[in-house]
This record gives C-alpha cells, sequence and structure tokens, in this order.
C-alpha cells in the first residue's frame, strides 16, 4: 500500500476513495452557540476551571484549552518537524520508521486495516509510543534533523499536560486525583496525521467517524480547518486557535466515568487547498489492563452501564468493525 502523498498530487480520486453518499462530509451545518468550549487553564479560580473541564466533558466530549503552559515555540517546532517529516520522500519515511526490529514505529496510509478496507481515506499517519521516552527515542526517526529533540521535548510536556487535565478530571468526578496514574496511562502515544490536498473533498474524508479508543487525547491541529465533532446529530466544526490545543475524552474515560463523560465521534474532513498536518498525543492504557466504571462513581441510583473487560480484548473487538457488535458485546453490561 503506497503512502497517498507518493501519488495524491496526480489530480484525481480514485473510486476506491469515494465513500458512500450517508458517509460524505455533506453540508456543514453550525448550530448557533454551538462551538466547542475554550478553557483557560491559567483561570485564577481552580475549582471553576474543574467545573469548566468538566461540564465539556459531559456536554461535549470535546474542549479546547489556551494558556495551557506549552511553550508556542516547542509547539511551532513540533509542527515543522512533522510536516518535514510527510514532506520526505515515501524511501525516506519508510527507512526512518524501520529502526525498531519489533515495529513499534508505524508508518501507514489511511488506516491499519488498509488491505481490508471497503474504503480507503484521504491520509497518511505516523505513530510511536512515546514513554518512557529513553525506552523509546532511539527506534524514532532521525530526521528529518531534530526530530527526536524536538518530539522528545514535546512528549515530555503533553504528558505533563495529560496528567494536568486527568487531574482536574478526577477531581471535577470525585475520583482520587491518581486515580490514572497507574496501568491506565502507561502507554502514551505520538500520532502525526497528514491529509494532503484533495482533488474531491465533497466525496471522501480525512478519517471517518470515530470515537478515540483511549483515555484522552490532547491534539495540536495547526491552522488548518478539519476537525468536525458530532452533538445531538449535526457536525460542529473545531475552529483552529492559535497555540490552542483541543482535548478530547476517549472512549475508555467515558466507560470509567461509567457514562458522565462522553467519549465523542468525531471525524476530519478534507479540503482542495491546503495540506493539513496535526500531532496528537493519545493517553492509551497498558494491553493487561483493567477497564471498567469506577467503583466510587457505582452505586444504588447509578448502577454500572458497563462489565469490566481487558483493554487488549477492547483493541481486538474494535478491530474487527468499531461499530460492531462484538465491541458492544464486550462493554455493556446485559440489562436482562
Ligand atoms: C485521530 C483524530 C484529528 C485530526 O487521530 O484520532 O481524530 O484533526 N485526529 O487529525
Ligand atoms: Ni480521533
Amino acid at each position: 500500500m503506497e503512502l497517498l502523498s507518493n501519488w495524491c498530487s496526480n489530480g484525481s480520486l480514485p473510486e476506491s476513495y469515494v465513500l458512500p453518499p450517508e458517509a460524505r462530509p455533506g453540508n456543514l451545518i453550525v448550530p448557533r452557540g454551538k462551538s466547542i468550549p475554550v478553557i483557560d487553564l491559567q483561570g485564577n479560580d481552580r475549582n471553576e476551571t474543574i467545573l469548566q473541564i468538566l461540564k465539556a466533558g459531559k456536554e461535549f466530549g470535546f474542549f479546547q484549552i489556551i494558556n495551557h503552559g506549552v511553550s508556542k515555540d516547542l509547539m511551532d517546532e513540533t509542527m515543522k518537524v512533522a510536516e518535514e517529516f510527510h514532506a520526505m520522500s515515501g524511501l525516506d519515511k519508510e527507512r526512518e520508521c524501520l529502526k525498531d526490529p519489533n515495529g513499534s514505529c508505524k508508518l501507514y496510509t489511511s488506516s491499519y486495516t488498509y488491505p481490508r478496507e471497503e474504503f480507503h481515506l484521504w491520509r497518511d499517519a505516523l505513530t510511536h509510543p512515546c514513554r518512557p521516552l529513553d525506552q523509546h527515542i532511539q527506534f524514532w526517526p532521525e530526521n528529518p534533523t531534530g526530530y527526536r529533540e524536538v518530539v522528545g521535548e514535546y512528549s515530555v510536556e503533553l504528558w505533563k499536560l495529560s496528567c494536568r487535565i486527568l487531574e482536574l478530571l478526577c477531581e471535577g468526578l470525585g475520583l482520587s486525583i491518581n486515580y490514572f496514574s497507574n496501568e491506565l496511562s502507561e502507554a502514551p502515544k505520538i500520532m502525526i496525521n497528514h491529509y494532503p490536498p484533495c482533488p474531491e473533498p465533497s466525496l471522501t474524508l480525512g478519517l471517518r467517524k470515530h470515537r478515540d479508543p483511549n483515555i484522552i487525547t490532547i491534539l495540536h491541529q495547526g491552522q488548518i480547518n478539519g476537525l468536525q465533532v458530532f452533538k445531538d446529530g449535526l457536525w460542529i466544526a473545531v475552529q483552529p486557535l492559535p497555540h490552542a490545543f483541543v482535548v478530547n475524552i476517549g472512549y475508555l474515560l467515558q466507560i470509567i466515568s461509567n457514562g458522565k463523560l462522553k467519549g465523542a465521534e468525531h471525524r476530519v474532513v478534507t479540503n482542495s487547498r491546503d495540506a493539513r498536518t496535526t500531532v496528537s498525543f493519545f493517553v492509551y492504557p497498558s494491553d493487561e489492563c483493567l477497564i471498567g466504571p469506577a467503583k466510587a462513581l457505582v452505586n444504588a441510583s447509578n448502577p454500572a452501564i458497563y462489565k469490566p473487560f481487558k483493554y487488549a480484548d477492547f483493541v481486538i473487538a474494535s478491530y474487527v468493525n468499531p461499530d460492531n457488535e462484538a465491541l458492544e458485546d464486550l462493554i455493556y453490561k446485559s440489562t436482562a
């Protein structure tokens, strides 16, 4: 499977990228007053910040954060090496991703399941683990120049920011502050998505509707539009704000919170003019980790909606098809 960026500028959209009409982007209806909340992390009142984050997590499953403490220079440098990586030739990119004999650094196009896909997506992706840094950095790309140094520093900062947001969420939910400081957040990953300009943006997508299969995601989406959140049957565009991060609640956190927080569905649309590169920091549990509603959130008036399962089984069930019955059987408590 050839990377999209190797051939995408030939000017036409192959049939295998044309989605069925119901899955196409369609016209975007922007509901009035329904933009994603923007939360100032330097707000003076910590309790107020917690309330804002909790409200956004319940209503939207998404929010943007400003004054988050990650330097603008580091964000800009990270975006620069991310763009430079995807601008390299296909062969160079592949070579840079072969440094780990166990294949921890992954480069692919569309999705992991490319060979089995009914339709392909207009996207290339690079992903690799990032913590602990000294166990992974030697397998990361060495080119473009500065990749390891910049993305290394970025991973450290984004880890701190993730912990801070998880702590605020814990306080808001009524969980102990270190609830996630264990195997629940043991395997964070960096993902660099690249969506080249697309000849037919109305017929295809960069990413189809999905929930992130993790705890939380912190996204650096740069300056180009593309991300949309599904809320109350409508798609809401997430407006790029300079040097803000987009935070979203993952499917696993929805389950742990017993449905209090929403692992919101989202997608990425393409455009015909600008290439779009994004950098995601995904907080993932270890494969062996047991996921289920937090005990502190379950009682007689809030019975558990979900039952415990091993994270690795969730991955296998989602791999088959994210909307499938196998996944529902695995996570939902039967009500019979
Ligand atoms: C993802 C994702 C959004 C984006 O990688 O899961 O939703 O804007 N990315 O790239
Ligand atoms: Ni996502």
